[in-house]
C-alpha cells in the first residue's frame, strides 16, 4: 500500500485518505474507512467515479483509446488470436501454449453438447419469446443439470469455464433453430469453435451450410472485441450477484439479464431497428438528429456514446474495418451501411454531439455484420453475450478467490423519505 494519501477537511477536522495506483498509472482514493471514520459515505449515483474492486483482468483507457486484456493491446489480439485463444488469455491469464490451447479446445469440444432433457425446455418458452431472455434462463438452469462445479481451484474453474464457453454456443443455436422451426443442428468435432457455432445456425438436410472462412474470420474477431470490458454494468451484475455466494451458472444469468438492456448490449439490435427507421424516414437524419438532442425527448442515438469513451472506442475502429471487408467478401449490399457511416459523420461534424464526446461505440457497426452473416436482429446481444463470457467467468472467479477483500457487495444511499412519524390506526385514517 504506497503512504501517499489524499485530505479531507469536515466540519473543521482533517481526514487522510490513502491514495491507491494502478499498474497502469489510475489512481484512486481509498474511502473503505470513511464512514466509520467521518459518518459520512459518499454519493455516487451510477458509480460514475466509483471503483468498486481492484483487477488484474482489463485496462482501459477512455480518454487514449486504450483497451488491453491481461496487458495485450485488442489491436494485436483481434488480428493475431482466435476468440479460444483469447478466451484462455482472459481466464487464465496468460496467452495459452500450443498443448495448453489444444487442452482448452479438447475441453471445449467434450462440453459441447447440452442434455437432451434441456432440450424440452425450447419446446414451452412462446414463439415470440426473446433469445436473451431464453438465453438467461437455460444458462441458470444449467446449475441444477452440472451443480458439482464450485470453480474454486483452477482445474474446477477451467471445467466450469470451458463447459459454459461450449454450451452457449449451443443453447444459442438450438434456440435460433427452434425460433425458424427447423431441425436442430448439433455440434461437430471436426469443427473450430465459430464454425461449429455457424454451422448449428444455418446447416439444414436440405442445403448443408458451407462455412465460410472470412465470416470463421470475423466472428472471432467480434467475440474478441467484446470479451471483456472492465465493470461495465453487467460484468458488475456478476459480480454483486456472484458475491452474495451465488454459483457460476446463476451469476452468469444475471449478467446476461443486465446486458440485455438498450442502454448496454441491447443497443447492438437497437442500432438496426434505429438505421431502418432512418431508411423508412427516406433518410430523414435531421429527424433523429434533432430527437436525440430534445432534453424533452428520451430518444438516443442508438451506438453512440460510452460512460467510459470520451475520444473513440477502439473497438468500433476495427469493427468498422472489418464490416466493409466481410461484405466485399460476402458480395452483400447492404444500404443500412451506407446509413450508418452518414449518420456518423453527420455525428461526427455536429457540435452537440462533439461537445458531449459522442463516438461511434462497439454496437454501432456490429449488427451490420451480424445482418451479413445472417444472424437475426434479434440474436445479437446473443452474439454480444456469447463474447463477453469469459469477461464474465473471470470476473466472478477473481471476485470469488480474491480472499482479502471479498465482500458480499451491499452499497449506502442518502434517505430523503418521510422522518420518523407515529403510527396511525386504520379507523382513524381518512
Ligand atoms: C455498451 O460500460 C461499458 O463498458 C459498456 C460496453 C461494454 O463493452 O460492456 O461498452 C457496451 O453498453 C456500449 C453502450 C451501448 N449503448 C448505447 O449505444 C445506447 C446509447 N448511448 C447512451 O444512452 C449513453 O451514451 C450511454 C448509456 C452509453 C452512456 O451514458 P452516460 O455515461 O450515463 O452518459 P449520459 O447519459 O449522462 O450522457 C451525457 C450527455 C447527456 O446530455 P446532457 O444531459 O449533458 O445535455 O450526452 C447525451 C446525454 O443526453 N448523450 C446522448 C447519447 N449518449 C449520451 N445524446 C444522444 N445520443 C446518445 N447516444
Amino acid at each position: 500500500m504506497s503512504k501517499e494519501h489524499a485530505t479531507l477537511t469536515i466540519e473543521d477536522k482533517i481526514y487522510k485518505l490513502p491514495i491507491v495506483r494502478g499498474t497502469e498509472g489510475d489512481k484512486a482514493i481509498d474511502i473503505r474507512k470513511l464512514r466509520t471514520e467521518t459518518g459520512y459515505i459518499t454519493l455516487d449515483s451510477g458509480y460514475m467515479n466509483t471503483g468498486s474492486c481492484r483487477s488484474d483482468i482489463t485496462f482501459l483507457d477512455g480518454e487514449k483509446g486504450i483497451l488491453n486484456y491481461r496487458g495485450y493491446p485488442i489491436e494485436d489480439l483481434a488480428e493475431k488470436c482466435s476468440f479460444v485463444e483469447v478466451a484462455y488469455l482472459i481466464l487464465i491469464g496468460e496467452l495459452p501454449t500450443r498443448e495448453q490451447l489444444n487442452d482448452f479446445r479438447a475441453l471445449l469440444s467434450r462440453f459441447a453438447l447440452i442434455h437432451e432433457d434441456l432440450i424440452h425446455f425450447f419446446d414451452h418458452f412462446p414463439p415470440q419469446a426473446s433469445p436473451m431472455s431464453i438465453l438467461s434462463t437455460m444458462v441458470n438452469t444449467l446449475n441444477n443439470f452440472y451443480p458439482e462445479m464450485s470453480g474454486d481451484s483452477d482445474e474446477d474453474l477451467m471445467i466450469i469455464s470451458a463447459r459454459l464457453l461450449s454450451k452457449i454456443r449451443t443453447l444459442a443455436a438450438f434456440s435460433y433453430k427452434k425460433s425458424v422451426g427447423h431441425p436442430l443442428v448439433y455440434p461437430r468435432y471436426d469443427l473450430s469453435y465459430c464454425g461449429n457455432f455457424l454451422n448449428m445456425m444455418f446447416d439444414k438436410p436440405v442445403r448443408p451450410y458451407v462455412v465460410h472462412p472470412e465470416v470463421v474470420a470475423t466472428l472471432n474477431k467480434l467475440l474478441i472485441l467484446h470479451a471483456d470490458h472492465e465493470q461495465n454494468c453487467s460484468t458488475s451484475t456478476v459480480r454483486l450477484v456472484g458475491s452474495a455466494g451465488v454459483n457460476l451458472y446463476t451469476s452468469i444469468s444475471a449478467g446476461i439479464s443486465a446486458l440485455w438492456g438498450p442502454l448496454h448490449g441491447g443497443a447492438n439490435s437497437a442500432v438496426i431497428e434505429m438505421l431502418e427507421g432512418i431508411r423508412a424516414d427516406n433518410n430523414d437524419f435531421e429527424k433523429y438528429i434533432q430527437k436525440a438532442k430534445d432534453p424533452n425527448d428520451r430518444f438516443r442515438l442508438s451506438g453512440f456514446g460510452h460512460r467510459v469513451y470520451k475520444t473513440f472506442d477502439p473497438r468500433a475502429t476495427i469493427i468498422k474495418r472489418a464490416c466493409t471487408k466481410t461484405l466485399e467478401a460476402l458480395q452483400v449490399e447492404d444500404p443500412l451501411l451506407e446509413i450508418a457511416m452518414k449518420l456518423e459523420d453527420i455525428v461526427r461534424h455536429d457540435d452537440y454531439f462533439i461537445s458531449r464526446d459522442l463516438y461511434p461505440n462497439v454496437d454501432f457497426y456490429s449488427g451490420i455484420i451480424y445482418r451479413a452473416m445472417g444472424i437475426p436482429t434479434d440474436m445479437f446481444t446473443v452474439m454480444f453475450a456469447m463474447g463477453r463470457l469469459p469477461g464474465w467467468i473471470a470476473h466472478w472467479s477473481e471476485m470469488m478467490q480474491d480472499t482479502d477483500d471479498r465482500r458480499i457487495g451491499r452499497p449506502r444511499q442518502v434517505y430523503e423519505g418521510p422522518v420518523q412519524r407515529d403510527f396511525v390506526p386504520l379507523h382513524e385514517r381518512s
